[in-house]
């Protein structure tokens, strides 16, 4: 029988190594992209010898329109898992960030998530079976707080909903995993300054990708890790929009990032 295999964007570091670890864990060969050879080519090495599985590296970087295609021709070909992991944040205000900035998050955060699930999707659908789960955040279900990043987080949020739906009784799962504040890279690539975060609000990348593949295998749509997340979240659709943004708005969080 030959093993499944799971496609995970940006595993050289955070979330993503740790599907990546997991998932070759529990038998899966493995394709892994992101856009640091030298260091996906590390976590495959790691990945080979500690649980004997296939893995190939796919060297992309998601804001080109050419590494995109690349990754789509692979997702085309048939995996059994695709993790629209990769995504970043930025610093500063909207109004005066580098436009090329902006797009190529958008470009990263967006366009790679909805062309990679539309490359994946024809050869699960044949096959009756296969699990895409995209990496959102507690900020795409917050409103009022940064703008394109959490903006491209409520796109995936919603994208993610809706073809659940569509999908249904197919036997192809689509989640959203919505973490909040994860001990990673993010926060340092972003240059957002986080010591005023207190350490309840802090996830471990282990924790997250634990629950949140047990959320998947419940067929949860919208995965939420962390009971402290949960409760915020719950609060959050309770009480009106506006007096959530304006809580963001007080606590100046709704500044210095896009
Ligand atoms: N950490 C948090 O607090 C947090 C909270 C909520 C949601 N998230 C989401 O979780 C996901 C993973 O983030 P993380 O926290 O693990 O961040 P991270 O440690 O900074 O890792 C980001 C990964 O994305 C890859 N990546 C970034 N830009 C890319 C590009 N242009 N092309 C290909 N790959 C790219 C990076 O690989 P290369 O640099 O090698 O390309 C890296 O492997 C993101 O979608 C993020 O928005 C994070």
């Amino acid at each position: 029988m030959p093993r499944p295999v799971a496609l995970i964007t940006g595993p050289t570091a955070g979330l993503g190594a740790g599907y990546a670890r997991r998932y070759a864990r529990d038998g899966y060969d493995m394709v892994l992209v992101a856009r640091n050879a030298e260091r996906l080519e590390q976590l495959a090495a790691e990945l080979r010898a500690a649980h004997g599985v296939d893995v190939e590296v796919l060297a992309a970087d998601l804001t080109a329109a050419d590494d995109r295609a690349k990754v789509a021709d692979r997702l085309t070909a048939g995996v059994q898992v695709l993790v629209n992991n990769a995504g970043f944040g930025t610093s500063g205000e909207f109004w005066t960030a580098e436009p090329a900035l902006l797009q190529a998050q958008l470009d990263v955060n967006v366009t790679a998530v909805m062309q990679l699930t539309r490359a994946a999707l024809p050869s699960m659908l044949a096959a009756g079976s296969g699990t895409v789960i995209n990496i959102a955040s507690v900020a795409g279900l917050l409103s009022g707080r940064g703008s394109t990043y959490s903006a491209s987080k409520a796109w995936v949020v919603s994208f993610t909903e809706g073809l659940a739906n569509g999908l249904a009784g197919t036997g192809v799962g689509i989640h959203a995993v919505c973490p909040g504040f994860v001990h990673t890279e993010f926060h340092q690539r972003a240059g957002i300054d986080m010591t005023s975060i207190p350490k309840i609000l802090w996830l471990d990348v282990d924790d997250v990708v634990a629950e949140s593949l047990a959320d998947v295998a419940k067929g949860k749509v919208i995965s939420i890790p962390g009971l402290q997340y949960k409760a915020l979240t719950t609060v959050g659709r309770l009480i009106p929009r506006s007096l959530v943004r304006a809580i963001n708005k007080g606590r100046g969080r709704s500044r210095g990032r896009t």
